[in-house]
């Protein structure tokens, strides 16, 4: 028996797990959600037919010496009854904060900031980043089975990937259609590729159905559609819902396990910035750390004027990772069609393994993002740096400036393959660099980037050895 199981015995109780969790402010938001939607079943201190108590002294005895996840996680997953993980997380946690509040533990200055998802940042593991809300699935599991359920299921596949992938794309066919969306529908690669890369894929085959006429239904009922088939693809549900936007759906890769961003699409976040060149980094350096002085987000990119000199670079230290970006030049305005694309001369490079001070500008090795020789390696420090780059290569995969590239780089046991476009354009077989950031030049070129994306290769090994 565990001595925490005698703890209700006790008479000098340690304090509550829940003194100072939440603020009063938080607290009285919760109360107008609580009457809204949780006071019909559960009442108040003496609970209901309908349901127990969630305040007062005796739910504080069920729950108060449990880590507040717990509860949390109870609530979000299973409440209310009748429609479950119909809040929103931060609802959640308001109501939570008056729960707690009723049961007489005292507030604090801060609010209850409800745990991240899936128990913290550890995406390696999970299927994917989370696109949708709880209640948008269950919106869209409605909507299908209004719209679809005659001719598609959502059933979970018993099938395995390797027969869902024959030709024919493997499924057991009733006319050309696949016998149910659930996983591993998502996990198709058909013929090399992916089937449906990114969200926006699945997005464009549904605007040709239902089949009875493809205008009877929305973008919105489409969206909702699409986060019921995430659910049942595993996907992770998380605090935003997914909104019939092709661009943004875009950058919402569906067969990346693992990955996490280092651009959230909203704001600099988690991005560091140096800036001015030949500058070392504040204080004692001419470097600017602002990233506003050349760069803002706009719709999900960012949009780089890259008027000054220096480069952004990644809060983590990475060796063996796989790094995933689009970019594209802003074509100058005195750039006629007339004139040779191949001839754009820009600057710009991805940098690897940054490190040895802060300054403009570091160690580091770079991946060539000039035109006519994108791809190539450059290294600024180290010895003995060994690579190959096949400008063949690159012009077959290269397409215009002024388009989106899919740029990819994969560091694995001391090699670094960089492709374009999906075709392998240089390689560096040998080099000597330690872990480092990895980042991106801002060398005077307008630039747009949007979908950055990183996996730790080196934490995804550890964890399978496990
Ligand atoms: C339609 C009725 C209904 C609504 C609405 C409802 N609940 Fe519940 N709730 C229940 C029932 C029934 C149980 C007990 C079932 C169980 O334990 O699985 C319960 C159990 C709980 C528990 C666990 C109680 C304990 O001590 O074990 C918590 C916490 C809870 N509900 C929170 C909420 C919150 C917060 C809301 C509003 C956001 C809410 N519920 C809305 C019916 C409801
Ligand atoms: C009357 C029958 C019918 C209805 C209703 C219908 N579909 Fe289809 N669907 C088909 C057929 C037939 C195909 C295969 C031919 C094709 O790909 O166009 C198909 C193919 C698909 C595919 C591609 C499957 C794959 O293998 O990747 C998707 C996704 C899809 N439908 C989504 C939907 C959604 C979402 C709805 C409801 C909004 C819907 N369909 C309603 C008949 C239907």
């Amino acid at each position: 028996v565990s001595v925490f199981a005698l703890g209700a015995l006790s008479a000098q109780q340690p304090r509550s797990g829940w003194d100072g969790l939440y603020s009063d402010a938080q607290a009285k938001r919760g109360q107008a959600l609580y009457a809204a939607n949780c006071i019909a079943c559960h009442g108040t201190e003496q609970g209901t037919p309908k349901g127990p108590a969630i305040v007062g002294p005796a739910f504080a005895a069920r729950w108060q010496r449990k880590p507040i996840q717990e509860l949390f996680d109870f609530v979000q997953t299973k409440m209310p009854y009748n429609s479950p993980g119909g809040l929103s997380r931060t609802q959640n946690a308001d109501v939570i904060a008056f729960m707690i509040q009723q049961s007489h533990a005292p507030g604090g200055p801060n609010d209850f900031v409800p745990p991240p998802l899936d128990g913290g940042p550890a995406p390696s593991s999970a299927r994917g980043l989370p696109f949708y809300t709880e209640q948008q699935a269950t919106r869209g599991r409605i909507a299908f089975e209004q719209n679809c359920a005659r001719c598609h299921s959502t059933q979970k596949n018993t099938q395995k990937l390797e027969t869902l992938n024959k030709p024919h794309m493997g499924f057991e066919l009733n006319g050309a259609m696949a016998l149910s969306f659930g996983t591993p529908f998502l996990d198709r690669i058909y013929l090399g590729q992916p089937v449906y890369p990114s969200v926006f894929y699945l997005y464009e085959k549904m605007q040709a159905m239902p089949a009875f006429n493809t205008q009877s239904i929305t973008q919105q009922m489409r969206a909702d559609i699409i986060a019921h088939i995430l659910k049942q693809n595993d996907f992770p549900a998380g605090n935003e819902e997914l909104r019939p936007d092709p661009e943004a759906m875009k950058q919402m890769m569906l067969n990346e396990r693992g990955f996490e961003r280092l651009f959230n699409g909203k704001d600099f976040a988690g991005m560091k910035w140096l800036l001015g060149d030949a500058c070392d980094a504040p204080p004692n350096g001419c470097g600017k750390t602002d990233p506003s002085i050349v760069a803002r987000v706009e719709d999900g990119k960012i949009v780089c004027a890259c008027n000054i000199h220096g480069y952004w670079y990644s809060e983590k230290t990475y060796k063996d990772f796989d790094l995933r970006l689009q970019q594209r030049f802003i074509k100058p305005a005195e750039w006629s069609d007339s004139e040779d694309d191949e001839l754009f001369f820009p600057g710009g490079g991805i940098l690897l393994f940054i490190y040895g001070g802060d300054k403009v500008w570091p160690k580091t090795i770079e991946v060539e993002l000039r035109w006519h020789d994108l791809g190539d390696i450059f290294p600024f420090a180290g010895k003995n740096i060994k690579f190959t780059y096949d400008h063949a290569a690159k012009v077959r995969a290269a397409r215009s400036p002024w388009v989106w590239h899919e740029i990819r780089v994969v560091s694995k046991n001391g090699r670094v393959d960089s492709y374009l476009n999906g075709q392998l354009i240089s390689t560096i077989t040998e080099h000597d660099f330690p872990a480092g950031y990895v980042g991106m030049q801002v060398e005077g070129t307008p630039t747009e980037w949007r979908n950055i994306r990183i996996k730790d290769l080196s934490n995804e090994e550890k964890s399978a050895a496990r």
